[in-house]
Order: C-alpha cells, then sequence, then structure tokens
C-alpha cells in the first residue's frame, strides 16, 4: 500500500498500517469532516484558489458524500487510515482528479481538531437535551411522590427528616451545574483551527473568519501551534461528563440501597431489574449498578487524556490521534446512562409508608425539639445537651420524642445550667410545644429557609424548576 507520496519508496509495513490506523473510530467525524471541507473550498474560492465552476464541482461531490455517510452506504476503507484519507479519496473518485485540490492549505492537523471542535459541539447539544431529559423525570418523580418524608442521613445515620422532592431537587440542583459545565467547555471550545495548517498557518491568503462564519464558530483560534495541538477542550468535556457521571453514580447508590428490602423506600420497576441465573429470588437493580461501574470508566477517560498531554511538545504529535477513544466512549456513557437513569427513575414506585416508618426512628426530629427550646430563649448549646437527655430518655423507654411526658421534660429542664431553661420547668405549655416540634410535620416546616426542606420551601423550588425546564 502506498499513501504518503513521491518521498516514499515501497509500501508500508503491514504491522505499522494496522498500528497506526483510525478510521474504524473517526468515521464518527465523517459528517463534521465534510462539512469542514465544504467551508473550506468556499474559503479556497473566495481566495481565488478556485475558480467558481471548481468549487461548485468539489461541493457538490462533498455534499453527494454527506448523503452516502448519512445513508450509512460508505465503505470504510481499511487501508486508508483515517477517516480524511477516506473521504478525500472516495471524493476523487466521483469528482477525478480535482479532489487534488480540496487540501489546499489545509493539514489533517487543523481539519481533524476542527472537526472534533464541531463534533464536540453537537455531541454537548445533545447530552445537554439528555440532561434536561433526566431533570425532567427527578421533577415529575418529586411532584408524583411530593409529600414522600425522608429519613436524611449524614454519616449514613438517620440525621433530620427531608421531603423526598427536596432530595430529588438536589439532583436537579447537579444537573442544572453539569449542564452550565457543558455550556462552558462548547464556549471555548467554539473557534475554528481551520487556516492553521499543520503548524504554521496556511500558506494563502485564507479569509478564515469567514469559514468560522460559516461553520458556525464564534471566531478563530489565535495561535496556529495552540490550535492544531490544543485539546484542553476535550479535558474540559471530560471533566464535566465525569462529573455528571458521578453524580448520576450517587443517586444509582441510593436507588440500590433504597430498593433492598431492609429500606423498601422503592420498588425498581421489573422493566428496569434484572435476575438471576441462579437465585430464583433475585430482582436487581442492575441498571443502577452500572451507571455506577461506567462512571469509573469516565473518570479513567479524563485522566488519560490528562496523562496523554502532559509533556507533550508543541505542536501536533500523533499521540493526539488516542483523544478520539475516551472522548467517544465517555460521551457515549454519558447519554446512555442518563437515559437509563431517567427511566429507572420515572419507573420507582415510591413506598411512603415504609419511608415514613423509617423516618420515626433514630430521632431524627431532635433538632427541631432544641431549636423549639431556643424560640423560647434558651442557648442553642443547653438546648443541644437537654434534648440530647431527651433522647437517651426516650430510647431507655424505647418511645419517640413525640410521647415525652412532662415530668421527664421538666427533669431536664431543671438539671440544665441554662437559667432559661431552668425558669421554664413550670410552663404548661412547654411540654405540648416540643412534643408538636417533634413530631415528623413540624420538624419539616421548621426549615423554612430558602433552599430548605419546608413544604413551602420545596413547593417553590419545584416551581421554579418547572419553569427553567418548560414543564
Ligand atoms: N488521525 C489523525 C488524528 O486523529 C489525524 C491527523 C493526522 N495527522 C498526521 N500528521 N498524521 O490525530
Amino acid at each position: 500500500m502506498r499513501l504518503w507520496g513521491g518521498r516514499f519508496e515501497g509500501t508500508t509495513d503491514e504491522r505499522v498500517a494496522d498500528f497506526t490506523r483510525s478510521v474504524e473510530l473517526d468515521c464518527a467525524l465523517a459528517a463534521d469532516d465534510i462539512a469542514g471541507s465544504i467551508a473550506h473550498v468556499h474559503g479556497l474560492g473566495r481566495a481565488g484558489l478556485l475558480a467558481d465552476d471548481e468549487v461548485d464541482v468539489l461541493v457538490a461531490g462533498l455534499e453527494e458524500l454527506r448523503r452516502d455517510v448519512e445513508a450509512g452506504t460508505i465503505q470504510w476503507d481499511p487501508a486508508l487510515e483515517d477517516v480524511h484519507m477516506n473521504l478525500e479519496s472516495a471524493l476523487r473518485e466521483r469528482i477525478g482528479p480535482l479532489a487534488g485540490r480540496l487540501h489546499t492549505g489545509r493539514s489533517r492537523n487543523d481539519q481533524v481538531a476542527t472537526d472534533l471542535r464541531l463534533w464536540l459541539r453537537r455531541t454537548i447539544d445533545g447530552l445537554d437535551e439528555a440532561i434536561v431529559g433526566m431533570e425532567r423525570a427527578l421533577v415529575r418523580v418529586a411532584v408524583r411522590d411530593g409529600e414522600a418524608v425522608l429519613p436524611g442521613t449524614t454519616h449514613i445515620q438517620p440525621a433530620q427528616p427531608v421531603l423526598l422532592a427536596h432530595h430529588f431537587l438536589a439532583y436537579v440542583e447537579m444537573l442544572e451545574r453539569d449542564r452550565g459545565r457543558l455550556a462552558d467547555c462548547r464556549r471555548r471550545a467554539n473557534f475554528s483551527p481551520l487556516g492553521s495548517g499543520a503548524l504554521a498557518g496556511a500558506g494563502y491568503p485564507l479569509d478564515r473568519e469567514a469559514t468560522a462564519r460559516e461553520l458556525g464558530f464564534d471566531g478563530v483560534t489565535a495561535n496556529s501551534l495552540d490550535a492544531v495541538s490544543d485539546r484542553d477542550f476535550v479535558v474540559e468535556a471530560l471533566a464535566a461528563f465525569a462529573l455528571s457521571m458521578v453524580h448520576l453514580s450517587r443517586l444509582a447508590e441510593e436507588i440500590a440501597w433504597w430498593s433492598n428490602p431492609r429500606f423498601g423506600f422503592v420498588r425498581v420497576a421489573d422493566s428496569f431489574s434484572t435476575g438471576s441465573s441462579m437465585m430464583p429470588n433475585k430482582k436487581n437493580p442492575d441498571p443502577a449498578e452500572l451507571v455506577r461501574g461506567r462512571a469509573a470508566r469516565v473518570i479513567g477517560s479524563l485522566t488519560g487524556m490528562l496523562a496523554l498531554l502532559k509533556g507533550l511538545p508543541l505542536a501536533y504529535q500523533r499521540d493526539l490521534q488516542e483523544d478520539k477513544p475516551p472522548l467517544f466512549e465517555a460521551a457515549a456513557i454519558l447519554e446512555s446512562s442518563l437515559t437509563v437513569m431517567a427511566g429507572m427513575v420515572e419507573t420507582l414506585r415510591v413506598d411512603r409508608e415504609r419511608m415514613r416508618a423509617a423516618a420515626g426512628e433514630g430521632y431524627i426530629t431532635a433538632t427541631a425539639v432544641a431549636d423549639a427550646l431556643v424560640r423560647r430563649g434558651v442557648a442553642f448549646r443547653a438546648a443541644h445537651h437537654i434534648v440530647g437527655t431527651f433522647v437517651a430518655e426516650a430510647e431507655r423507654a424505647g418511645i419517640g420524642l413525640d410521647a415525652l411526658d412532662d415530668a421527664t421534660i421538666a427533669a431536664a429542664l431543671a438539671t440544665s445550667d441554662d437559667s432559661v431553661a431552668i425558669a421554664l420547668v413550670g410552663d404548661g405549655a412547654l411540654p405540648g410545644e416540643l412534643r408538636a416540634a417533634a413530631a415528623l410535620e413540624g420538624a419539616l416546616a421548621s426549615c423554612d429557609v430558602v433552599g430548605g426542606t419546608a413544604p413551602r420551601r420545596v413547593a417553590a423550588a419545584l416551581a421554579a424548576a418547572k419553569a427553567r425546564l418548560g414543564m
């Protein structure tokens, strides 16, 4: 096989051809490559390097190629190394030697950098839609099971009650930031490298700005060496993908635990579960586990990409070809994880009774009881101590905080070092107040700040999320 022109004698060793080939993977860039070529041809025409009729023939040939790519009828020739060589050769088959003028003032180095930015742009647009889909699924469940009360945890121990809607809206916040990160990445990546040539800049008076505009870029890259060798936009994208996967993996982990019968907070739909080849009893939340597992692969893509760039001298080095496997794989994983998680979340059956029963364990309204004492003038630290003794007493008696009797409450107040607390000992209204604060509804309602779990705050947050997501 001879590919590389007159400088070469003989053919490329088969092992080298196999080793350097990338067309199996970079054929994913075909549509972007053709778009870039069409814009480049127009640029060559504007620069007087092609006659108008030559521009027309080249563009018509490229458009025909685009249709074949879209129809999936193009045959990728493994002997032609990559997508760029394949497309140029396919164009020659269609329009003849005029195809040899296409690569004027262009290198595969600025070409692939352009293709990859175009690919990333449209991929980010698709991912943004998938994230919105996931957010909408979370919002729908938050609306559907809006009243469900969850025993919120810290240190994996029962902490304070929260609305399930509040919990799901936490993920909506994360995903919304993920969208912002992708948009940032897209903004920085959206500059055209075309005209940078192999490394030093094209040797023709190309109007780079006009070509960039035609391709929907916001401008042109300012340094040719940087343009052909920069892949920080790939790192940024992978970082955003990885973080989004990390967010999904946290929810995946929770769904896996919540669906364990010990918790029984949710039932994963049969259609989003798989069974065991041996244990007839099993119903496993495998999609959630795979989301968790695939997050590892995307994190690996990010670290791999950073390692690829580390110490790489200017300008283009062939190492850069290795940017595509991690980028393509990570984007595909994120997209499929988002869509499968959206389906899983939407089909979850929430067991409000089980959740509520669990919220009755662990004295998770204790903070609300302490807050009630503070509202009566007791110092928080003293209130913390007093309620701690309530909890110990309730635990000994095997009852909830809302069942403590007046005498127990009075005894704890009397031994406090807080003078206000001591003065409250004979207060007839206080025990009832404290028991009301110990009820789940009271505790929930008391977290009445922006971003808190009080039902009216959650309702406002839900309304804001719905408006943002066009629901
Ligand atoms: N397949 C190559 C890549 O993805 C295209 C650029 C090749 N450039 C070169 N000088 N060999 O990076």
